[in-house]
């Protein structure tokens, strides 16, 4: 049986802070990067809503490219832990001008970008990763609020910069970093961070510290600690964990490392499943999606997370992945996404278990010759946002356009998110027509009871259940 060893130990946590490398002894792991900056004198990185909604603390790290270079990538810093930048490179505002402004502040100059200033600090470092990109435009900059100069002069400021081939130090520093993270940890007296590098050490480690939190890309997990500062006794990152990385694909399906982040997944799987495709695009902005996991996605059992609707009318599956003794093979279980969620923010995964990747099947079902895939997200405004409804839809359809299965998931509409069963069997063998899916529109109005919130209320919800429905069979007409 392979060996595992703890992550090594380390009294410091250290980063490189602008090219200049930091070494803390006394700072917690769970401070955030924003509340450490601006303590620590670096107040060019500004709190706007400390909950990664504005884009006002952006700064860059350098982490791993779909392609597996590194890669600058824009974070809110109001989210990230210290502790997730052991051994990273860090960028923010301060850095970014060597001894003349950087082409993206100089265009932000030019073109009248900036007014009160405010958000600019975020704005430039979220065009600061995007023209080492190569590419820079509205969605560069989609995780940015401003409140005063509006959006034109920024968008200029972007048209201006974007298809530069840079060729600065900052394109040469990035040509000699490694995004790959190093196994580690820091044991304090009250505190403790771990990060390990594969499986056996994390199970190990969760065998040994029951209550630790485990965190992936802190975008949910941040919360707690930029808001209600929260000092989490002991925290087990999944970043390094090797068999949590990569998505590989066969003819029939594909396979998800629960903590690759959603832009890897968003630039690998482009075109492969569109319902996957559109939901990424309206997930949050490129800030947290450069963070955010799918393991993240389904671990915080949250009813109105946007990938489980589309994960369960693909028909995914989950491995969980546990050690009950030491000395034994490790135990893994496979389970269909829809068996995942039992309640209100309640799973099937049992203390020392963890997801260890996602299976998106490809396959049409037997019989079909093709297959009709895709997700929609209604919420109160287009990017940034929580869903108020979800849906994922897929159908599959016979050689004389009948129905041959059809999933069709939801969010927002119960304790959980979930299928609409009885609605997909009664679609079975029925021709994929108006007449169909108007005749079954009374039925998915009462396929859940969802609850009124402040984002929407329950018979709102209700049409919007039958009305998306309604709205993918139009779409697949045109
Ligand atoms: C500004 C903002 C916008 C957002 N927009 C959206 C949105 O549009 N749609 C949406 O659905 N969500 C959204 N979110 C929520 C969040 O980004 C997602 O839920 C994200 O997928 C969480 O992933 P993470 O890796 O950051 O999770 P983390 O915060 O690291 O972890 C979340 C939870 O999952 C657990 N966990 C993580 N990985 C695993 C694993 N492999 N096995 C078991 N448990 C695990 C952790 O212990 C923790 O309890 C948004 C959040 C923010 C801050
Ligand atoms: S302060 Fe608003 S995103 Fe971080
Ligand atoms: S310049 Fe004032 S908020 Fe953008």
């Amino acid at each position: 049986m392979p060996q595992s060893s703890p992550p090594p130990s380390s009294p410091t946590l250290s980063f490189t802070l602008n090219g200049k490398p930091v070494r803390l002894r006394q700072e917690s792991p769970t401070t955030t990067l924003l509340h450490y900056l601006n303590q620590s004198g670096s107040t060019g990185t500004k709190e706007g809503c400390g909950d990664g909604d504005c884009g006002a603390c952006t700064v860059v790290i350098v982490g791993e490219g779909a392609d597996g270079q590194p890669q600058y990538q824009a974070v809110n810093s109001c989210l990230i832990p210290l502790g997730s930048l052991a051994g990273r490179e860090v960028i923010t505002v301060e850095g970014v001008a060597n001894g003349a402004l950087h082409p993206v502040q100089a265009a932000m100059v030019e073109t009248g970008g900036s007014q009160c200033g405010y958000c600019t600090p975020g704005f430039i470092m979220s065009l600061f990763a995007a023209y080492y990109d190569g590419v820079v435009d509205d969605a560069s900059v989609e995780g940015n609020l401003c409140r005063c100069t509006g959006y034109l002069p920024i968008r200029r400021a972007a048209q201006q910069v974007t298809g530069v081939q840079p060729c600065d130090a900052f394109a040469s520093q990035l040509s000699q970093s490694s995004p790959r993270l190093e196994p580690w940890s820091l044991i304090q007296a009250e505190q403790s961070f771990f990060r390990p590098g594969d499986v056996r050490s994390l199970l190990n480690l969760m065998a040994g510290h029951p209550t630790a939190t485990l965190i992936a890309g802190g975008t949910d997990l941040g919360l707690e600690l930029s808001h209600k500062r929260r000092l989490y006794p002991v925290m087990i990152s999944l970043e390094a964990v090797a068999e949590l990385q990569g998505i590989s694909q066969t003819p029939d399906a594909v396979t998800i490392g629960a903590a690759v982040p959603l832009s890897q997944i968003e630039q690998t799987l482009t075109g492969v499943f569109p319902s996957l495709d559109t939901m990424l695009y309206w997930f949050a902005a490129r800030q947290v999606r450069n963070r955010a996991t799918m393991g993240g996605n389904l671990g915080t059992a949250s009813p109105i997370g946007d990938l489980p609707p589309v994960l369960l009318s693909l028909d995914a599956t989950l491995t969980l992945v546990s050690q009950p003794d030491p000395e034994e093979a490790l135990h893994e279980r496979t389970l269909p996404v829809a068996d995942f969620f039992t309640g209100y923010r309640e799973t099937v995964l049992q203390p020392g278990e963890v997801i260890r990747h996602v299976t998106l099947p490809h396959t049409l079902s037997a019989g079909a010759v093709r297959r009709l895939s895709q997700s929609y997200k209604v919420g109160k405004r287009g990017t940034d946002d929580i869903s108020i409804v979800a849906a994922a839809f897929t159908v599959d359809l016979d050689g004389e356009d009948r129905v041959v299965q059809a999933r069709l998931g939801y969010g927002g509409v119960a304790a959980t998110p979930a299928r609409a069963i009885a609605v997909e069997d009664a679609l079975i063998g029925q021709p994929w027509s108006g007449e169909t899916v108007r005749s079954l529109k009374p039925m998915l109005h009462d396929a859940f009871t969802p609850l009124s919130d402040l984002r929407g209320s329950a018979s709102y919800r209700r049409r919007l259940v039958a009305n998306l429905f309604e709205k993918f069979f139009q779409e697949s007409q045109s």
